[in-house]
């Protein structure tokens, strides 16, 4: 065995020669390569700059230049929207394999993903989340209005780097915390678009929000009832619960948004307690999303090359020093924003039918307070029964700009349960084909 002949020598120089002289490997093939990736500055003074990954259109079914362009932020507040690219959404999934008893990771090619037919843009923002760079904490946004001016600098940037970006349609998606980037950096664009000439306006033509957190007094609220209503918890649970939502609200009557974010928090985890529900994220599972593999995958230096990220960079799957400076903000609502852009674009939301944490009840319950003309004929729409395939994929409501899709066999993480039925949502919306037909 010790012995080595000159073709395995051969072998080995050659293997060497091919892992330093590519920027891919096995662990990252070069199919899996994002279209470009890298930094987009926010700041040229310090250097903060906004991590990306972008993936152009596999099968476009028009030319470039005028093929839609999705964005893509996760939540938290501080959570890497690599989740997304790399467990739920993106071309490329991550996903482990029993090898001798070892765990390895691999890539492989997920048939949901939402590049099919639309470039897909993936941005760490804020600053400070994932690979993204904060030169310090106090540059990290504490409010919407902050997140939106960095993300506004960082899409322009984006869209002024190719002449194929610069007109497509563009929408705005999101998860989660992304309730609320998604409204503000949507809100933020529109307002600057009536303030500059046609040819400096970013052509944003709706936005989408996944299980999100919006309207965080309403939708706190509702965690005891739903939960007794789909038994999992009995009436004097429901009475105990019902005593920290209300507290909740109080605390932000007050303008205690500290002590009220706080008090949301203690809603979930007595909820967890209650039940010894595994997680919240999808009363289903009895295992939680394995998001941990991506995070393991993020801080192999090989990949971080692969992806143009930082290598100086530990990579965490949420930023606790992102989280803290968006205390204050998250029982927050940016529903008067949301108001602004069903006026003015196109507004999708969708939820998991199992997420117990801002699943469908708690987005209807501030959905039918908004402020907007349309919004009685909305909730007397009919919710259509919604198949993919002839199989239930869940249930969908339309009237004019606003879309409410409940999505079948799925929690928080929408696209990472249901691949191909996320992808013919987003996709049906963008080109307002099937449930989402105008004409219908
Ligand atoms: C991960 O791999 C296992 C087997 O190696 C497979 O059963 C499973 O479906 C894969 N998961 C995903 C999300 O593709
Ligand atoms: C907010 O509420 C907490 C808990 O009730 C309390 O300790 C704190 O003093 C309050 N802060 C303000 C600014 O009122």
């Amino acid at each position: 065995m010790q012995l080595t002949t000159a073709v395995d020598v051969l072998l080995l120089f050659t293997s060497l020669y091919f892992i330093s002289s590519s920027s891919s490997s096995p662990l990252f093939p070069n199919e899996a390569l994002p279209t470009k990736s890298g930094y987009l500055p926010v700041n040229p003074a310090t250097g903060s700059a906004i991590f990306y990954t972008f993936y152009e259109a596999q099968t476009p079914t028009s030319p470039l230049a005028e093929t839609p362009l999705l964005i893509w932020l996760q939540g938290g507040p501080g959570c890497s929207s690599m989740i997304g690219n790399f467990f739920e959404l993106g071309p490329w999934r991550v996903n482990s394999s029993q090898s001798q008893n070892v765990e390895d990771l691999k890539l492989e090619p997920n048939s949901g993903s939402w590049n099919r037919i639309f470039g897909l843009l993936f941005l760490d923002s804020p600053i400070g989340t994932g690979f993204s760079f904060a030169a310090s904490n106090e540059e990290i946004p504490r409010d919407q209005l902050s997140v939106a001016k960095h993300l506004f600098i960082a899409i322009n940037g984006f869209l002024e780097s190719d002449p194929l970006f610069k007109n497509r349609p563009l929408y705005v998606t999101g998860e989660s915390y992304a309730g609320k980037y998604v409204p503000a950096i949507g809100y933020y664009i529109l307002k600057k678009n009536l303030q500059l000439p046609e040819s400096k306006r970013v052509n944003l033509q709706g936005v989408a929000i996944g299980d999100g957190l919006t309207d965080p007094v309403i939708q706190v609220n509702t965690h005891a009832l739903n939960a007794y209503f789909s038994g999992l918890i009995n009436e004097r649970q429901k009475n105990e619960m019902e005593k920290v939502q209300w507290r909740a609200v109080k605390l932000v009557k007050m303008g205690n948004w500290s002590a009220a974010r706080d008090a949301r928090i203690e809603i979930l985890q007595l909820l967890q307690s209650m039940t010894g529900l595994p997680n919240l994220y999808d009363y289903s599972k009895k295992v939680p999303y394995q998001t941990y593999l991506v995070t393991r995958l993020m801080n192999i230096g090989e990949v971080k090359k692969a992806l143009r990220a930082k290598e100086s960079i530990v990579f965490d799957e949420c930023s606790d020093v992102v989280g803290d400076a968006l205390h204050e903000d998250v029982m927050k609502s940016v529903k008067h924003m949301v108001e602004f852009l069903v006026k003015n674009s196109k507004v999708l939301l969708y939820q998991g039918y199992f997420d117990l944490r801002d699943g469908p009840v708690s987005t209807e319950a501030w959905v039918k307070t908004m402020k907007w003309e349309g919004i009685e004929k909305f909730l007397m729409a009919e919710r259509k029964v919604w198949r993919v395939n002839e199989e239930l994929a869940g249930w969908v409501q339309k009237w004019g700009s606003l879309s409410n899709v409940v999505l079948f066999g799925a929690g928080h993480l929408v696209p990472a349960d249901q691949p191909l039925n996320s992808q013919a949502m987003i996709e049906d919306w963008v080109l307002q084909k099937g449930s989402f037909d105008n004409s219908q």
